[in-house]
C-alpha cells in the first residue's frame, strides 16, 4: 500500500508538516506540527484578521505550535506558557532565527492553573491590554483548562478567539 501524500503548510520559509500523532523536534526550516488538517484550516481562516495580534499559547511541548502561531499571526506579542521547566533547544534555536523582534516570550515551569503566576505574566507580558487570541493546548483536563478560561476569558477582547487543541477536536467560541 502506498504511504499517504504528507499534508504540509508553508509559510514564510518554513514547511510545516501536519503529523498531529508525531512529537518531532522543531527545525528552523521544517516543523512538526501536531495538529490536524482541520484544525489548521481553522487557523489559516482565522489569520487574516488577526494579523499582528496579542496571543497567548498555553501548552508548548516541541513548540511547533509556537512556531506556526509565530509564523502565520506575526504577533505583536506571545505569550507561551509550559509545565516543564526545561527549554526545547529546537524551539530555542527556531525562535532566534525566525523572531528577530523577540515577539515571543516563552515560560517554562508554568501550571497552566497557577491562579498567581499565569495573572501576572500576563500583566507583565501585555500591561493590561486586552487579548485578541488565546490558544489553551495544555493538559486538556477539566479542572486545570477551566482555571485558564476563568483567569484569560475575561481579558479576551470582544471579537476575539479563544481555541482549544484536544486532538481532532477543536472547540471555539
Ligand atoms: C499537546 S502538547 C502541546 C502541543 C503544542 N501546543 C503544539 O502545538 O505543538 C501539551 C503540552 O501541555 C503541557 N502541559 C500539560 N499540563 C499542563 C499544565 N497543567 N500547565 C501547563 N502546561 C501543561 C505538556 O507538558 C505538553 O507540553
Amino acid at each position: 500500500m502506498k504511504n499517504p501524500p504528507k499534508k504540509t503548510v508553508d509559510i514564510d520559509g518554513v514547511t510545516f508538516e501536519m503529523r498531529p500523532n508525531v512529537r518531532n523536534a522543531t527545525n528552523p526550516e521544517w516543523v512538526c506540527l501536531r495538529k490536524p488538517l482541520v484544525l489548521v484550516n481553522r487557523y489559516l481562516a482565522l489569520a487574516p484578521k488577526f494579523q499582528g495580534c496579542r496571543m497567548i499559547e498555553v501548552g508548548v511541548d516541541q513548540g511547533g505550535g509556537t512556531s506556526f502561531l509565530l509564523k502565520l499571526l506575526k504577533p505583536q506579542r506571545l505569550l507561551a506558557l509550559e509545565l516543564s521547566d526545561e527549554p526545547v533547544p529546537g524551539l530555542v534555536d527556531f525562535l532566534a532565527e525566525h523572531d528577530k523582534d523577540q515577539c515571543v516570550d516563552v515560560h517554562w515551569g508554568v501550571d497552566q492553573s497557577d491562579t498567581e503566576a499565569v495573572p501576572r505574566l500576563v500583566d507583565e507580558a501585555f500591561d493590561g491590554a486586552p487579548l485578541d487570541f488565546i490558544v489553551d493546548d495544555a493538559s486538556h483536563l477539566l479542572a486545570q483548562t477551566t482555571a485558564t478560561f476563568e483567569m484569560l476569558f475575561p481579558r479576551l477582547r470582544k471579537g476575539g478567539v479563544m481555541l482549544w487543541g484536544a486532538g481532532q477536536a477543536p472547540l471555539s467560541l
